[in-house]
Protein backbone atom coordinates (compact mmCIF):
# COMPACT_ATOMS: atom_id res chain seq x y z
CA UNK A 1 0.00 0.00 0.00
CA UNK A 2 1.12 3.52 -0.93
CA UNK A 3 0.57 5.72 2.55
CA UNK A 4 1.71 8.76 0.34
CA UNK A 5 -1.36 8.73 -1.37
CA UNK A 6 -3.62 8.56 1.38
CA UNK A 7 -4.70 11.22 3.66
CA UNK A 8 -4.08 12.28 7.48
CA UNK A 9 -7.27 11.06 8.62
CA UNK A 10 -7.48 8.06 6.45
CA UNK A 11 -3.57 7.10 8.32
CA UNK A 12 -4.75 7.93 11.52
CA UNK A 13 -8.13 5.21 10.99
CA UNK A 14 -5.72 3.02 9.67
CA UNK A 15 -3.04 3.00 12.57
CA UNK A 16 -6.61 2.29 14.92
CA UNK A 17 -7.51 -0.73 12.65
CA UNK A 18 -3.75 -1.67 13.32
CA UNK A 19 -3.77 -0.93 16.56
CA UNK A 20 -0.52 1.25 16.60
CA UNK A 21 0.00 3.23 19.58
CA UNK A 22 1.08 6.78 19.80
CA UNK A 23 -0.64 7.92 16.84
CA UNK A 24 -1.78 11.13 17.75
CA UNK A 25 -0.07 14.80 17.33
CA UNK A 26 1.73 13.11 14.81
CA UNK A 27 2.44 14.49 10.83
CA UNK A 28 1.30 12.81 8.14
CA UNK A 29 5.43 11.72 7.63
CA UNK A 30 5.34 10.80 11.55
CA UNK A 31 2.18 8.34 10.84
CA UNK A 32 3.59 6.91 7.21
CA UNK A 33 6.66 5.92 9.12
CA UNK A 34 4.57 4.36 11.88
CA UNK A 35 2.96 2.41 9.43
CA UNK A 36 5.71 1.29 7.23
CA UNK A 37 7.58 -0.01 10.68
CA UNK A 38 4.40 -1.72 12.13
CA UNK A 39 4.50 -3.64 7.97
CA UNK A 40 8.25 -3.84 8.39
CA UNK A 41 7.77 -7.62 8.21
CA UNK A 42 6.48 -7.34 4.60
CA UNK A 43 9.90 -6.43 3.51
CA UNK A 44 13.37 -7.51 2.91
CA UNK A 45 16.19 -6.05 5.11
CA UNK A 46 17.85 -3.63 3.56
CA UNK A 47 21.09 -4.90 4.59
CA UNK A 48 20.90 -8.19 2.66
CA UNK A 49 20.46 -6.17 -0.67
CA UNK A 50 23.13 -3.63 -0.34
CA UNK A 51 26.06 -4.19 -2.62
CA UNK A 52 24.85 -6.80 -4.47
CA UNK A 53 22.92 -7.29 -8.08
CA UNK A 54 19.93 -9.07 -8.92
CA UNK A 55 18.94 -11.20 -11.74
CA UNK A 56 15.22 -10.56 -11.12
CA UNK A 57 12.19 -7.91 -13.20
CA UNK A 58 12.56 -4.55 -11.04
CA UNK A 59 8.95 -3.56 -10.22
CA UNK A 60 7.74 -6.74 -8.14
CA UNK A 61 11.17 -6.57 -6.27
CA UNK A 62 10.93 -2.56 -5.25
CA UNK A 63 7.45 -3.38 -3.80
CA UNK A 64 9.91 -5.42 -0.98
CA UNK A 65 11.98 -2.57 -0.35
CA UNK A 66 11.35 -0.51 2.48
CA UNK A 67 9.52 2.92 1.97
CA UNK A 68 11.91 6.53 2.42
CA UNK A 69 14.77 3.90 2.56
CA UNK A 70 16.68 4.55 -0.97
CA UNK A 71 18.89 7.94 -1.09
CA UNK A 72 19.14 8.10 -4.47
CA UNK A 73 18.06 6.14 -7.69
CA UNK A 74 20.29 6.38 -11.12
CA UNK A 75 18.84 4.70 -14.10
CA UNK A 76 19.02 4.54 -17.93
CA UNK A 77 15.24 2.59 -18.78
CA UNK A 78 14.77 0.50 -21.84
CA UNK A 79 13.26 2.50 -24.10
CA UNK A 80 12.26 -0.01 -26.68
CA UNK A 81 9.01 -1.85 -27.00
CA UNK A 82 10.85 -5.14 -27.39
CA UNK A 83 12.67 -4.33 -23.80
CA UNK A 84 10.00 -3.72 -21.40
CA UNK A 85 8.69 -5.28 -18.58
CA UNK A 86 8.15 -8.79 -17.91
CA UNK A 87 8.10 -9.96 -21.63
CA UNK A 88 12.01 -8.99 -21.89
CA UNK A 89 13.71 -12.16 -23.41
CA UNK A 90 17.12 -11.22 -25.63
CA UNK A 91 17.08 -14.69 -27.26
CA UNK A 92 13.57 -14.11 -28.94
CA UNK A 93 15.23 -10.56 -29.84
CA UNK A 94 18.49 -11.68 -30.96
CA UNK A 95 16.33 -14.41 -32.73
CA UNK A 96 14.40 -12.07 -34.46
CA UNK A 97 14.87 -11.47 -38.17
CA UNK A 98 15.69 -8.41 -40.08
CA UNK A 99 11.73 -7.32 -39.86
CA UNK A 100 12.73 -6.22 -36.28
CA UNK A 101 15.09 -3.49 -37.68
CA UNK A 102 14.36 -0.09 -38.51
CA UNK A 103 17.13 2.33 -40.08
CA UNK A 104 20.15 1.61 -38.05
CA UNK A 105 18.17 0.56 -34.96
CA UNK A 106 19.49 -2.75 -33.46
CA UNK A 107 17.27 -6.02 -33.48
CA UNK A 108 14.50 -5.30 -30.49
CA UNK A 109 14.82 -1.70 -30.84
CA UNK A 110 11.93 -0.57 -32.89
CA UNK A 111 9.82 2.55 -32.84
CA UNK A 112 6.32 2.63 -33.92
CA UNK A 113 2.93 4.50 -32.57
CA UNK A 114 2.52 2.62 -29.36
CA UNK A 115 5.70 3.18 -28.22
CA UNK A 116 5.39 6.61 -26.58
CA UNK A 117 1.90 5.37 -24.35
CA UNK A 118 3.31 2.33 -23.59
CA UNK A 119 6.49 3.22 -22.10
CA UNK A 120 4.39 6.01 -20.16
CA UNK A 121 2.83 3.09 -18.76
CA UNK A 122 5.23 0.92 -17.88
CA UNK A 123 7.30 3.84 -16.42
CA UNK A 124 4.17 5.21 -14.74
CA UNK A 125 4.71 1.52 -12.46
CA UNK A 126 8.41 1.67 -12.17
CA UNK A 127 8.34 5.64 -10.50
CA UNK A 128 5.10 4.64 -8.51
CA UNK A 129 7.53 2.12 -6.68
CA UNK A 130 10.18 4.60 -6.36
CA UNK A 131 8.44 7.50 -5.08
CA UNK A 132 7.53 5.19 -2.32
CA UNK A 133 10.96 3.53 -1.58
CA UNK A 134 12.75 6.91 -2.21
CA UNK A 135 13.59 9.59 0.67
CA UNK A 136 12.20 12.71 0.59
CA UNK A 137 14.38 14.70 -1.15
CA UNK A 138 15.62 11.72 -2.83
CA UNK A 139 16.92 12.62 -6.60
CA UNK A 140 15.74 10.25 -9.36
CA UNK A 141 18.01 10.21 -12.43
CA UNK A 142 16.47 8.92 -15.29
CA UNK A 143 18.39 8.66 -19.32
CA UNK A 144 15.43 8.75 -21.65
CA UNK A 145 15.89 8.79 -25.22
CA UNK A 146 15.47 12.50 -27.06
CA UNK A 147 11.46 10.92 -28.74
CA UNK A 148 10.58 9.25 -25.30
CA UNK A 149 12.01 12.20 -22.50
CA UNK A 150 7.86 13.70 -23.09
CA UNK A 151 6.74 10.48 -22.06
CA UNK A 152 9.31 9.08 -19.89
CA UNK A 153 8.99 12.94 -17.59
CA UNK A 154 5.23 12.64 -17.30
CA UNK A 155 5.19 9.16 -16.14
CA UNK A 156 8.10 10.26 -13.23
CA UNK A 157 5.75 12.98 -12.84
CA UNK A 158 2.32 11.78 -12.44
CA UNK A 159 3.99 9.58 -9.83
CA UNK A 160 4.00 12.47 -7.71
CA UNK A 161 8.15 13.72 -8.41
CA UNK A 162 8.74 17.49 -8.68
CA UNK A 163 10.79 17.89 -11.72
CA UNK A 164 13.56 19.87 -11.33
CA UNK A 165 15.73 19.83 -14.42
CA UNK A 166 16.40 18.61 -17.60
CA UNK A 167 20.18 17.52 -17.86
CA UNK A 168 21.68 16.79 -21.57
CA UNK A 169 25.03 14.59 -22.07
CA UNK A 170 26.11 15.66 -25.23
CA UNK A 171 29.20 13.65 -27.24
CA UNK A 172 30.17 13.29 -31.23
CA UNK A 173 30.57 9.71 -31.37
CA UNK A 174 26.95 8.38 -32.66
CA UNK A 175 25.56 6.65 -35.93
CA UNK A 176 23.71 8.52 -38.42
CA UNK A 177 19.86 7.44 -37.82
CA UNK A 178 18.23 8.88 -41.21
CA UNK A 179 17.78 6.80 -44.24
CA UNK A 180 16.90 7.12 -47.78
CA UNK A 181 14.05 6.27 -49.58
CA UNK A 182 15.74 4.83 -52.52
CA UNK A 183 15.58 0.92 -50.93
CA UNK A 184 11.44 2.01 -50.81
CA UNK A 185 11.65 3.39 -54.13
CA UNK A 186 13.55 0.20 -55.80
CA UNK A 187 10.82 -1.73 -54.08
CA UNK A 188 7.81 -0.31 -55.58
CA UNK A 189 6.19 -2.65 -58.15
CA UNK A 190 3.49 0.06 -59.04
CA UNK A 191 6.62 2.05 -60.47
CA UNK A 192 8.57 1.65 -64.25
CA UNK A 193 12.49 1.65 -63.78
CA UNK A 194 11.94 5.70 -65.72
CA UNK A 195 9.84 7.06 -62.72
CA UNK A 196 11.50 5.11 -60.10
CA UNK A 197 14.71 6.92 -61.73
CA UNK A 198 12.58 9.95 -61.56
CA UNK A 199 11.49 9.83 -58.25
CA UNK A 200 15.07 9.22 -56.98
CA UNK A 201 16.24 12.56 -58.33
CA UNK A 202 13.35 14.17 -56.57
CA UNK A 203 14.22 12.63 -53.35
CA UNK A 204 17.97 13.08 -54.12
CA UNK A 205 19.49 14.24 -50.30
CA UNK A 206 16.39 13.72 -48.45
CA UNK A 207 16.12 11.39 -45.66
CA UNK A 208 13.82 10.84 -42.60
CA UNK A 209 13.39 13.17 -40.67
CA UNK A 210 16.27 12.06 -37.81
CA UNK A 211 19.13 14.21 -37.06
CA UNK A 212 22.42 12.85 -35.80
CA UNK A 213 21.81 12.28 -32.44
CA UNK A 214 24.68 14.31 -30.10
CA UNK A 215 22.58 14.78 -26.51
CA UNK A 216 21.01 12.07 -24.21
CA UNK A 217 18.22 14.17 -22.27
CA UNK A 218 18.00 12.88 -18.68
CA UNK A 219 14.95 14.13 -15.91
CA UNK A 220 16.31 15.20 -12.60
CA UNK A 221 13.23 14.59 -10.56
CA UNK A 222 12.94 14.32 -6.64
CA UNK A 223 10.38 13.36 -4.25
CA UNK A 224 9.12 16.32 -2.50
CA UNK A 225 10.96 17.76 0.75
CA UNK A 226 9.71 17.35 4.23
CA UNK A 227 9.21 21.23 5.99
CA UNK A 228 12.44 23.29 4.64
CA UNK A 229 15.14 22.28 2.89
CA UNK A 230 17.66 22.23 6.15
CA UNK A 231 15.20 20.17 7.87
CA UNK A 232 15.08 17.61 4.99
CA UNK A 233 18.92 17.64 4.99
CA UNK A 234 19.67 17.43 8.66
CA UNK A 235 17.10 14.65 8.79
CA UNK A 236 17.53 12.26 5.31
CA UNK A 237 21.01 13.55 4.35
CA UNK A 238 18.49 14.52 1.17
CA UNK A 239 17.24 17.56 -0.85
CA UNK A 240 20.35 19.79 -1.73
CA UNK A 241 23.05 19.00 -4.11
CA UNK A 242 27.01 19.11 -3.85
CA UNK A 243 28.70 22.23 -5.00
CA UNK A 244 32.23 21.11 -3.63
CA UNK A 245 35.30 20.89 -5.64
CA UNK A 246 34.63 17.17 -6.52
CA UNK A 247 31.50 18.04 -8.76
CA UNK A 248 33.18 21.00 -10.21
CA UNK A 249 33.47 20.41 -14.15
CA UNK A 250 35.70 21.38 -16.89
CA UNK A 251 38.55 23.93 -15.37
CA UNK A 252 36.38 24.08 -11.42
CA UNK A 253 33.06 25.01 -12.82
CA UNK A 254 30.28 25.07 -11.45
CA UNK A 255 28.27 21.78 -12.50
CA UNK A 256 25.92 22.89 -15.59
CA UNK A 257 23.14 20.41 -16.86
CA UNK A 258 24.75 19.48 -19.47
CA UNK A 259 27.60 17.11 -19.41
CA UNK A 260 30.28 15.68 -22.00
CA UNK A 261 32.82 12.74 -21.12
CA UNK A 262 34.58 12.93 -23.99
CA UNK A 263 36.79 16.45 -24.91
CA UNK A 264 34.99 18.27 -27.82
CA UNK A 265 36.57 21.83 -28.01
CA UNK A 266 38.45 23.96 -25.69
CA UNK A 267 35.47 25.72 -24.91
CA UNK A 268 33.19 23.72 -24.27
CA UNK A 269 35.90 21.11 -22.40
CA UNK A 270 36.57 24.29 -20.00
CA UNK A 271 32.86 24.53 -18.35
CA UNK A 272 31.12 21.11 -19.56
CA UNK A 273 33.95 18.12 -19.51
CA UNK A 274 33.53 15.14 -16.43
CA UNK A 275 36.61 13.22 -16.88
CA UNK A 276 36.81 11.10 -19.36
CA UNK A 277 36.29 7.62 -19.70
CA UNK A 278 39.56 4.90 -19.53
CA UNK A 279 39.82 2.42 -22.72
CA UNK A 280 39.72 -0.36 -20.17
CA UNK A 281 36.28 0.70 -17.87
CA UNK A 282 34.10 -0.92 -20.41
CA UNK A 283 36.24 -4.31 -20.60
CA UNK A 284 36.54 -6.48 -23.65
CA UNK A 285 33.95 -9.50 -22.18
CA UNK A 286 31.01 -5.96 -21.85
CA UNK A 287 28.65 -7.15 -24.32
CA UNK A 288 25.60 -4.87 -23.81
CA UNK A 289 24.54 -2.61 -26.28
CA UNK A 290 24.54 0.77 -24.50
CA UNK A 291 27.03 0.90 -21.79
CA UNK A 292 27.32 4.34 -19.90
CA UNK A 293 30.30 5.82 -18.98
CA UNK A 294 31.33 5.48 -15.12
CA UNK A 295 32.48 9.03 -14.74
CA UNK A 296 29.38 10.34 -15.94
CA UNK A 297 27.18 8.31 -13.35
CA UNK A 298 29.76 9.03 -10.47
CA UNK A 299 29.32 13.20 -11.43
CA UNK A 300 25.41 12.47 -10.99
CA UNK A 301 25.52 10.67 -7.61
CA UNK A 302 28.16 12.89 -6.37
CA UNK A 303 25.93 15.96 -7.38
CA UNK A 304 23.01 14.45 -5.33
CA UNK A 305 24.58 12.18 -1.90
CA UNK A 306 26.57 12.28 0.11
CA UNK A 307 29.19 9.29 0.46
CA UNK A 308 27.79 5.96 2.08
CA UNK A 309 24.02 6.77 0.65
CA UNK A 310 22.69 4.21 -1.11
CA UNK A 311 22.08 4.16 -5.04
CA UNK A 312 19.25 1.77 -6.46
CA UNK A 313 19.87 1.10 -10.05
CA UNK A 314 16.40 -0.89 -11.40
CA UNK A 315 17.91 -1.29 -14.60
CA UNK A 316 21.54 -1.63 -13.92
CA UNK A 317 22.50 -3.48 -17.34
CA UNK A 318 26.61 -4.14 -17.09
CA UNK A 319 26.60 -2.84 -13.75
CA UNK A 320 27.90 0.82 -14.25
CA UNK A 321 25.87 2.27 -11.62
CA UNK A 322 27.99 -0.29 -9.06
CA UNK A 323 31.55 0.66 -10.16
CA UNK A 324 30.28 4.55 -10.35
CA UNK A 325 29.20 3.48 -6.60
CA UNK A 326 32.01 1.78 -5.77
CA UNK A 327 34.25 4.71 -7.52
CA UNK A 328 32.95 7.45 -5.24
CA UNK A 329 32.44 5.31 -1.86
CA UNK A 330 28.41 4.96 -2.46
CA UNK A 331 26.66 1.92 -1.63
CA UNK A 332 24.08 0.41 -4.40
CA UNK A 333 21.46 -2.03 -5.17
CA UNK A 334 21.25 -2.87 -8.92
CA UNK A 335 18.34 -5.13 -10.55
CA UNK A 336 18.24 -6.23 -14.39
CA UNK A 337 15.62 -8.98 -16.27
CA UNK A 338 18.95 -10.44 -17.96
CA UNK A 339 20.74 -12.99 -16.40
CA UNK A 340 23.95 -12.47 -19.19
CA UNK A 341 24.07 -8.68 -17.77
CA UNK A 342 23.97 -9.74 -14.28
CA UNK A 343 26.81 -12.23 -14.96
CA UNK A 344 28.95 -9.71 -16.71
CA UNK A 345 28.23 -6.80 -13.84
CA UNK A 346 29.52 -9.18 -11.20
CA UNK A 347 32.49 -9.10 -13.09
CA UNK A 348 32.73 -5.61 -13.40
CA UNK A 349 32.11 -5.59 -10.11
CA UNK A 350 35.00 -8.12 -8.93
CA UNK A 351 37.45 -6.73 -11.27
CA UNK A 352 37.40 -3.32 -9.83
CA UNK A 353 37.21 -4.44 -6.15
CA UNK A 354 39.88 -6.97 -6.86
CA UNK A 355 42.02 -3.79 -8.40
CA UNK A 356 41.42 -1.79 -5.32
CA UNK A 357 42.57 -4.84 -2.74
CA UNK A 358 45.58 -5.62 -4.76
CA UNK A 359 46.82 -1.39 -4.73
C1 LIG B 1 19.67 0.69 -21.24
S1 LIG B 1 20.07 -0.77 -20.41
C2 LIG B 1 21.05 -0.26 -19.02
C3 LIG B 1 22.51 -0.15 -19.36
C4 LIG B 1 23.40 0.28 -18.20
N1 LIG B 1 23.22 1.68 -17.90
C5 LIG B 1 24.87 0.02 -18.46
O1 LIG B 1 25.69 0.97 -18.45
O2 LIG B 1 25.25 -1.13 -18.70
C6 LIG B 1 18.52 -1.24 -19.72
C7 LIG B 1 18.51 -2.59 -19.03
O3 LIG B 1 17.21 -2.84 -18.49
C8 LIG B 1 17.02 -4.25 -18.41
N2 LIG B 1 15.57 -4.48 -18.23
C9 LIG B 1 14.56 -4.41 -19.14
N3 LIG B 1 13.35 -4.60 -18.54
C10 LIG B 1 13.61 -4.78 -17.22
C11 LIG B 1 12.78 -5.00 -16.06
N4 LIG B 1 11.44 -5.04 -16.16
N5 LIG B 1 13.39 -5.14 -14.85
C12 LIG B 1 14.74 -5.09 -14.73
N6 LIG B 1 15.58 -4.89 -15.79
C13 LIG B 1 15.02 -4.73 -17.01
C14 LIG B 1 17.63 -4.77 -19.71
O4 LIG B 1 18.06 -6.11 -19.57
C15 LIG B 1 18.81 -3.78 -19.92
O5 LIG B 1 20.04 -4.36 -19.50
Amino acid sequence: MDYNLKKKQDLIKLCKEKNINNFSNKSKMELIELLEKNNSEEYLDLNDIINKVFNTECIEIMKKIPSNSIDMVCTDPPYFLDGLGNNWNKDTIDNKGSSSLVGNLPKGMKFDRKQSKKFYEFYSKVSHEIYRIIKPGGAFISFSSPRLYHSMTMAVEDAGFEIRDMLGWIYTQSQVKAFSQNHIIDKDKLLTDDEKTKLKELCNNWKTPQLKPAIEPMCLAVKPIEKRYIDNFQKYGTGLMNTSDETKTGDGYFPSNIVTTEEIDETLDKVFLVSKPTKIEKKIYNTHLSVKPVNLISHLIKLFTKEDAIILDPFIGSGTTAIACINSNRKYIGFDINKEYIDISEKRIKDIIDLQTSS
